[in-house]
């Protein structure tokens, strides 16, 4: 069943305390619907898709997803105007909470088409995007951005980016507390070689108290988060997300009013039922094992738990690998 959501209600909705980034090949539809059974609470995001691959590519598979994956982001990348225009109205008919511009990504390819981290360059551009974008379609913008490129990496910099950016009427910003190099660094070096500085996150939330901002970069623990917590809006967390989903277990009961923590055995039951009707529409096993390999990490039998699930590749239309993987850590299905 699909409810209509008044814009403030959806606002709501997306303003939580925690979500996961987006993540090309990894937050793909089945990421999404596994995680969405192990936190209720948590907003979670798309890869990003190019407003131009929306227009010319295979629209409605690009934005397939399931009614329970919300509250869900759809990240965008481009640089026009009207194609923006145009995302915003599929992403928000196809069922998306909202749409996040990305101006953080630092690779080359999203380079050429002059979008993603480079746009920091031009904060009067990005505004006006977005308010065009915010004036043409009835869904929450949002955007995620670094806190420099290259040179223009001073605290006063991205201070008078976000200001600037504000006009626009936007008021969620996630920020990646590193800055982007354009050129010599690949995008994984992007991720860990340039420092780390929370500090110019947590200034920006106290001088900019009525926007909401999330943290990124890095968070690995609950202290951690609780750490963030105190000083921003909301932490937003990518590889940590894939190297140990369980961490989201906990997010619910700590977040949320009567929020549940599942076992790791209700969470895998709660997964069979889409998983097989999954592969009776002829996706392949693999597209989502390959989202289950860490649950039981750092737990007995876990290594099994991996190795069998790694078999998916040659029974792509069985469930045999899960249910030895299962038997693997001994749980019953
Ligand atoms: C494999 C991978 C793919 C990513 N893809 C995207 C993307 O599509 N859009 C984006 O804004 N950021 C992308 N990122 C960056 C993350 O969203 C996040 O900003 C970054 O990993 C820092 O957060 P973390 O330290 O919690 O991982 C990606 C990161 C990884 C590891």
């Amino acid at each position: 069943m699909t409810y209509r959501l008044s814009l403030s209600q959806i606002r709501k909705m997306i303003n939580r305390k925690l979500s996961i980034a987006p993540m090309m090949r990894h937050t793909d539809r089945h990421f999404r619907y596994m995680f969405r059974k192990i936190t209720e609470y948590t907003v979670l995001y798309t890869e990003m898709i190019t407003a131009m691959a929306l227009k010319h590519g295979d629209r409605e598979r690009f934005l397939l997803k399931s009614d329970c994956e919300n509250p869900v982001v759809c990240q965008v990348g481009g640089d026009d105007a009207e194609l923006l225009v145009a995302a915003a109205k599929w992403i928000k008919a196809a069922g998306y909470d909202a749409i996040n511009l990305n101006v953080g990504c630092p690779s080359e390819r999203v380079q050429s088409g002059s979008f993603g981290a480079c746009l920091m360059k031009e904060p009067e551009r990005v505004r006006d995007l977005l308010a065009e974008v915010r004036d043409r379609v009835d869904i929450p913008v949002t955007i995620k951005h670094r806190i420099g490129v290259d040179e223009l990496d001073s605290y006063e910099h991205m201070a008078n980016f976000v200001e600037i950016v504000a006009q626009s009427g936007v008021t969620n910003f996630s920020v990646h507390a590193r800055k982007a190099w354009l050129k010599g660094l690949s995008p994984k070096e992007n991720r860990s070689v340039p420092p780390i500085r929370y500090d110019d996150v947590y200034r920006l939330k106290a001088d900019f108290p009525e926007l909401w901002i999330e943290i990124n970069g890095e968070v690995k623990t609950w202290d951690q988060i609780e750490a963030h917590l105190e000083r921003v809006d909301a932490v937003m967390i990518g590889r940590a997300a894939v190297d140990n989903p369980m961490l989201f277990i906990e997010a619910d009961s700590r977040l949320m009013d009567e929020g549940k923590r599942l076992s790791r055995a209700q969470i895998v039951r709660s997964w069979i039922p889409y998983i097989e009707s999954e592969l009776e529409k002829g996706i392949k096993l693999s597209a989502m094992t390959c989202h289950m390999m860490n649950i039981f990490k750092g737990e007995k039998g876990g290594k099994m738990w991996r190795r069998e699930l790694s078999n998916a590749h040659q029974f792509q239309t069985s469930m045999e690998p899960i249910f030895r993987a299962a038997d693997a850590v001994g749980l019953e299905l």
